[in-house]
């Protein structure tokens, strides 16, 4: 139907006819000429309909916005003064020779400008009109180009692409599954993926050696700005592999990715350790763009009367976690009293803090001087180093919520105070232990239960605390957001039984839910290990969207529903019959 797109028209084109096809971006009327904003997948171009073009004048009058036109005119330079530099077409447009409506549209929801901030709930109602938006066109491409080029770069390390199954059975990665009733086997239910890691890993045991998938994802669990209840991952698997094997392959993919898709060069992806990065940075999802670093000063408050540092000082499930924050002058009592406040919706008891007017004892200025000793002020202000117009806030108790309000303590004052670098800073997060404990008692696995300890040896590993166990996993993070996660995995049945065994699971549970997979580590398992990157949240940073939803197509909302086909929906009752399923009123 057409001759060029918008976007390809330049100074070159002059004089040229051309057929362009596309929507209606802005009409506007200047008394007698009528100019057209055409727009189409690569950009915008101008049109100017003269009443001398007869026909073409008189289907313009009537044309409004989103009606999709073809039109065919010559291109002219326009006339001094009227370059619009905002656009690649700026210099051009097009004189209108013949107009076609090939559709009429509606008055759009809302208008597809640039500048209008448009709520999302009607953006996600009326995806179809906000996805023509330039800006979510190019989200979705760069994610397109992302996908080739992460394709591209398995393909030639001799990665073979391997689909799995949606309907199966659960594979835990720690959220609820969505199910899926089987009329052909009434009562029983198929589990939709939580990711296909007991398929990858029986792709190694079929002697598949290196195996991806961009793979199709579902949780039902609680949904934030980089979580949807269904996603893809960049889904990797290999065999006889060690963790520096998996994870220098992709590092070197996320590197191809990055330069053939924004031209960026990652220099350095630094490796650190769980336990460092959550003594430092209360997180396992360090951000390196912040300075900030959390300094464990517990040791120097043993002695105190002071019982608010005292206590957790005493106690090995509990830390005192000081923030230094140099010319922390600026931050004046409501700005405290705020982030009081702030740390408090995470768990904080209170937010102490030292106002450092001078680097001596008595240039310290604090309410909580009076309860600390002499001894412990010295040491406050030797161990911290500390410098004049400093501010230094103490985050004192159980090391989880600590750790969780200081590190939002972090990012927040970050933000603040514009300490952040620009650009991508990625780290790897090794190291992290095998279990962690759930507030019921319980052990559970810090990334899944296929993970492999350190010690794989199970007459070992019996003698070992489960809780001092270390893993062989390892996280990828870049700005402060989990990018992927991987590791070597257990591939002795022995092993794994006892690590089931250790999650307090029966011998009866393991073999109903993992029957299929302990047999199938009986018939020769190599070892092996992998990793899966979320492509969603690659693609969200590399666009530099603020949400998942903005690198989606057909995104679900928090509260995981779909505003576009309201799904999900009821289903007619001879359905539900099928299914034997019965409908349970509230
Ligand atoms: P994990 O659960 O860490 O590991 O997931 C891997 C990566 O997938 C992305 N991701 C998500 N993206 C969007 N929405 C979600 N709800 C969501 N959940 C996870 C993250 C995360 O780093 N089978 C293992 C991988 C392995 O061991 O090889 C797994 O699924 O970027
Ligand atoms: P209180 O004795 O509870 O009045 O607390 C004295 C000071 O210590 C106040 O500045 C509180 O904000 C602070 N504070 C109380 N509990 C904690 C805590 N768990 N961690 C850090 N500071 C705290």
């Amino acid at each position: 139907m057409r001759t060029n797109f918008c976007d390809e028209l330049n100074k070159k084109f002059i004089g040229k006819e051309v057929t362009i096809c596309g929507w209606v971006h802005r009409r506007r009327d200047h008394g007698g000429v009528i100019f057209l904003d055409m727009r189409d997948t690569t950009g915008i171009v101008q049109i100017v309909v003269r009443p001398e073009a007869i026909e073409a004048f008189k289907i313009a009058e009537q044309v409004r916005s989103e009606f999709v036109l073809k039109i065919s005119g010559s291109v002219e330079e326009r006339p001094e003064d009227s370059e619009n530099t905002s656009l690649t077409t700026g210099e051009i447009e097009i004189d209108c020779i013949s107009l076609e409506v090939l559709n009429t549209a509606e008055t759009p929801a809302f208008p597809l400008d640039q500048s209008m901030e448009v709520g999302e709930d009607v953006r996600l109602k009326h995806r179809t009109l906000d996805l023509r938006r330039p800006k979510m066109q190019l989200n979705l491409r760069t994610k397109s180009k992302l996908t080739k080029s992460i394709r591209d770069y398995l393909e030639k390390h001799s990665f073979v692409d391997i689909e799995t199954p949606i309907l199966t059975k659960a594979t835990p990665e720690g959220a609820r599954d969505y199910l899926v009733p089987s009329r052909t086997s009434s009562g029983n239910f198929f589990a939709l993926p939580q990711s296909p890691q007991l398929f990858k890993q029986m792709l190694m045991i079929s002697g598949f050696d290196r195996y991806y998938q961009i793979a199709r994802c579902f949780r039902d669990e609680d949904l934030r700005a980089d979580r949807q209840p269904e996603f893809s991952q960049i889904d990797i698997e290999a065999s006889f592999v060690s963790e520096d094997d998996v994870m220098k392959l992709s590092e070197d993919m996320i590197k191809h990715a990055f330069k053939e898709v924004l031209d960026f060069e990652i220099k350095k992806v630094p490796k650190i350790k769980w336990s460092d990065a959550m003594e430092q940075f209360g997180s396992d999802k360090p951000d390196l763009r912040n300075p900030l670093r959390l300094i464990e000063i517990a040791e120097i408050f043993k002695e105190e009367e002071f019982k608010v540092f005292s206590d957790p000082a005493n106690d090995s499930e509990s830390r005192i976690a000081a923030l230094v924050i140099e010319n922390g002058d600026s931050i004046g009592r409501g700005q405290i009293d705020r982030y009081t406040e702030y740390v408090k919706e995470f768990g904080a008891k209170g937010l102490a803090y030292i106002r450092v007017e001078e680097a001596s004892i008595s240039g310290l200025n604090s309410p909580i001087l009076k309860y600390l000793s002499k001894k412990c002020l010295e040491s406050i202000l030797n161990n911290l180093e500390l410098k004049k117009d400093s501010l230094v806030f103490f985050g004192a108790g159980d090391k989880k919520i600590v750790n969780d309000y200081m590190s939002k303590l972090i990012s927040r004052i970050g933000l603040d105070l514009s300490l952040l670098d620009d650009g991508y800073e990625f780290c790897w997060v090794t190291d992290f232990p095998m279990f962690e404990r759930s507030s019921d008692g319980t052990l559970t696995s810090l990334h899944h239960p296929f993970t492999s300890p350190e010690e794989d040896d199970p007459k070992k590993l019996i003698k070992i605390d489960p809780i001092k166990m270390n893993s062989r996993a390892y996280d990828m993070v870049v700005n402060g957001i989990e990018i992927g996660g991987g590791s070597i995995r257990i591939h002795r049945n022995d092993t794994q039984k006892q690590i089931f065994s250790i999650l307090g699971l029966t011998e009866e549970e393991t073999k109903e839910k993992f029957g299929f997979f302990l047999k199938a580590l009986k018939t020769g398992c190599p070892p092996h290990g992998g990793i899966a990157f979320g492509l969603d949240r690659l693609a969200m940073i590399m666009t530099n969207s603020e949400s998942i939803r903005d690198v989606i197509a057909f995104p679900k909302t928090q509260s995981a529903l779909c505003l576009l086909t309201e799904a999900p929906g009821s289903v007619p009752d001879k359905s539900l019959e099928e299914l034997k399923i019965e409908r349970k009123e509230d």
